[in-house]
């Protein structure tokens, strides 16, 4: 695990950028993992003037994104649809039907996350993916928990999350109470993950740096990941 640690959030979002237009430069065909949240929005606009300045093209990119709520329909401003369509692809050239985002309103969740695995491995798995972390420890949306669940799932979100989504939304109750989340094992078979930790999760990387590795802290099981770039905020 390789941690760099920048002054700000912009050089974060800068060097996550780059990483990924790299990635992308050395095979126009990648599969990328995408996140939502806040932390990545940078990142997303850096790509977005990458492309627009002709250095990156996304015409044959592949994306798979993390999760999406379970309830919300695309066009619902707060879905992960609605998020990633809005704050990337709208703005760049990548192909509609190159774009995977779990269906938060499948009749089967159950079918629609085996669909979602069986999708990520016929694609030839993850090049690269991108993640935040939640103050808890979460990835995705895997909760802390006693087991690492492997695969994509239902998911209920903890009151921690809730809690923490919920200042997107007008009121609280209105947070989703579940997810479709991809598993542990589904992230850790990326070939690369880059995860951002922004100042708020400084708690998280020093925790991170414990080396304990633990379901109660999901994050922690990066540790075991060959080729994982953690990039953190400190300006001290
Ligand atoms: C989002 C996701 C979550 C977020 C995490 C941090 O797709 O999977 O794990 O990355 O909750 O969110 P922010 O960046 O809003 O602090």
């Amino acid at each position: 695990m390789n941690i760099i640690t920048v002054k700000n959030y912009d050089m974060m979002s800068d060097l996550a950028a780059l990483l990924i237009a790299a990635r992308v430069l050395e095979k126009p065909n990648s599969i990328l993992g995408f996140a939502t949240g806040s932390t990545p929005n940078g990142t997303y606009q850096n790509l977005i003037k990458m492309y627009n300045n002709g250095l990156v093209d996304f015409s044959q990119v592949k994306t798979f994104n993390l999760d999406e709520y379970c309830g919300l329909p695309q066009e619902h401003e707060q879905s992960y649809n609605y998020y990633m369509n809005e704050n990337l692809f709208k703005h760049i050239n990548i192909k509609a039907e190159n774009i995977k985002i779990p269906n938060g309103m499948a009749d089967d969740f159950d079918t629609e996350s085996m669909e979602y695995e069986t999708a990520i491995k016929n694609a030839g798995g993850v090049d690269l993916q991108l993640l935040g972390v939640g103050l808890n420890g979460h990835i995705g949306f895997n909760e802390p928990d006693n087991i690492f669940h492997n695969i994509t799932r239902e998911v209920e979100l903890t009151q921690s999350t809730i809690d923490a989504n919920s200042r997107f939304f007008q009121d609280k109750s209105e947070v989703p109470k579940t997810a479709i989340s991809m598993g542990i094992g589904t992230i850790m078979s990326a070939k690369e993950i880059v995860l951002l930790a922004g100042e708020d999760k400084n708690e998280v990387v020093q925790k991170l740096q414990d080396n304990v590795v633990s379901p109660e802290f999901p994050v922690s099981i990066l540790h075991y990941h060959p080729k994982c770039t953690i990039i953190t905020v400190n300006k001290n």
